[in-house]
């Protein structure tokens, strides 16, 4: 018997480090690899995907809660957009933002509200463009309905909450050839932007590593979620389940899907302590699946690394981290903003001084301010100006919508597409996978179906359009 369960040990060992299979993953040389779906007939890739300029956006809003209304007010500062339909599950948050149209000088939108008035909205036929600003886990449903009806979908972050729903907004978009724009607006704010246009000139030399974070202590706001939707989330969800502000400037210096792809992760992370303190008072919950802290570390196929933290619980003061270390400079954003290129460590005598630890300095106040005058980039140099007048978190928000309406208004390609959204968001579950194997390695998918290296660099995205 001790025999059989011996042999049966090896056997399953074996199958374990040879590829098992199980529940849609594979192990390979120690790497969970989830199975890729096959494209369906007429699907098609929509990589730099175009379509029909159009002169006036008509727009339907979707959830007005904390989020939207802010979204709803921006678009009421941009040229050729009309804002047709207002939607939210309750009439008096669209009545609030019916006043904003008013305060504004604009005439009433269609309201919609209740659990399904979103499908109405998304089957009219006077909409090109949905914006979605509900909890997380009804961004892909709206998306794929939208998608379905015609529409080209913004929805907010993450995109989507699982793999399985981001290969939903891919295969949808692919079908129907709708863009699909996550609002990812970090990658708009203006430190973000200017030392995303130093890298892509070649500033930092080859870019190494990358770190991006989620660090926000939201004790003070689970009360104002809708139904307390976002700490039920985080009770019942382990991982880094908001790593797209963190991670997508960090994507797009790395130029990932365009040139660079990430190839696995691993994560690790504490024990919950304020987490599940939280959702004690709060929701009488006696266990709570995210932790305090989560690190997760992902390595890319060209040989590049990214570090990602997450952390919405303990009195730490807000941070994205934001750091690129290049072979030539360093970019730091967090908590200081600063840039350090090739230090000249030479003291008088001609060696290098070793025992001067603070040699390797950020440049200077007035150089650094130069810098980012002289590397502002081109988006920034147009739109900064009425950003920083209409504002949302500083002004990023309204770049990111001004660019997303830019782009459809003149038949271009999206700064963000569908791939960005699905890798951005799919960090939540294959961090959940790594950290209940024990921080085993788990793959990335390639969204695009391997067409990742087909484009040339990020920079074409933003700055030559
Ligand atoms: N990018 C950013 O900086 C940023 C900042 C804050 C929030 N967000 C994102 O915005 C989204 C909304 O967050 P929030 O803070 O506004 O949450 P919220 O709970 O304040 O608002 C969500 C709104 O959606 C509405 N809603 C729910 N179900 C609906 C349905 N079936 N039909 C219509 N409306 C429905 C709710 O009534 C509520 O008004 C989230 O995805 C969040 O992650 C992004």
């Amino acid at each position: 018997m001790r025999k059989f369960f011996l042999l049966l040990c090896a056997f399953a060992g074996a199958l374990l480090f040879s590829g098992c299979q199980s529940e849609g993953y594979k192990t390979i040389d120690g790497v969970i690899v989830f199975d890729t779906p096959a494209r369906e007939p007429g699907q098609k890739s929509v990589l730099g995907l175009k379509t029909a300029p159009m002169e006036t956006v008509r727009v339907g809003f979707i959830g007005l809660g904390m989020r939207g209304p802010g979204a709803v007010e921006r678009f009421t500062h941009l040229h050729g957009v009309d804002i047709k339909a207002l939607c939210d599950l309750y009439p008096e948050r669209v009545d609030s933002a019916q006043a904003i149209l008013a305060r504004r000088g604009f005439p009433a939108a269609e309201a919609y509200s209740g659990e399904e008035g979103w499908k109405q909205l998304c089957e009219r036929d006077d909409i090109d463009l949905v914006y979605i600003v509900t909890p997380w886990q009804k961004h892909v449903p709206m998306a794929v309905y939208a998608m379905e009806q015609g529409k080209h979908v913004a929805v907010e972050v993450p995109a989507a909450t699982s793999l399985d729903e981001c290969w939903q907004l891919v295969n949808t978009a692919e079908k129907t050839q709708r863009h699909c724009m996550m609002l990812e607006n970090c990658v708009y704010d203006f430190f973000e932007l200017t030392t995303l246009n130093m890298a892509k000139q070649g500033l930092f030399g080859d870019v190494l590593h990358v770190e991006g974070s989620y660090i926000h202590d939201l004790e003070a706001f689970w009360d104002y979620y809708e139904g307390n939707w976002r700490l039920d989330f985080n009770q019942k969800h382990r991982g880094d389940v908001y790593a797209t502000h963190g991670l997508g400037p960090a994507c797009q210096v790395l130029d990932i899907h365009r040139g660079d792809k990430m190839n696995y992760l691993v994560a690790v992370d504490t024990k919950s302590v304020n987490g599940l303190k939280q959702a004690e008072e709060k929701m009488g919950a006696t266990e709570f699946a995210n932790a305090d802290h989560t690190s997760t570390l992902i390595k890319t196929e060209k040989g590049r690394t990214i570090l990602l933290e997450h952390n919405v619980y303990t009195p730490r003061p807000y941070s994205r981290m934001y750091q690129v270390t290049g072979t030539k400079g360093f970019a730091n954003k967090y908590p200081i903003q600063g840039y350090a290129f090739d230090p000249e460590q030479l003291s008088e005598s001609g060696v290098p001084d070793h025992e001067n630890l603070s040699s390797h300095k950020f440049v200077p106040r007035e150089m650094r301010e130069a810098l980012m005058q002289r590397y502002k980039h081109p988006i920034a140099m147009e739109i900064e100006a009425k950003a920083k007048e209409v504002g949302g978190h500083g002004g990023m928000d309204f770049i990111m919508d001004y660019r997303l309406i830019y782009c459809l208004q003149h038949g271009l390609p999206l700064d963000q597409d569908v791939y960005d959204a699905a890798e951005w968001s799919c960090i939540g579950e294959l961090t959940a996978v790594s950290l209940e194997h024990n921080s085993a390695p788990v793959a990335v998918p390639d969204f695009t179906r391997g067409d990742w290296d087909k484009t040339d660099g990020y920079h074409h995205a933003m700055l030559v359009q």
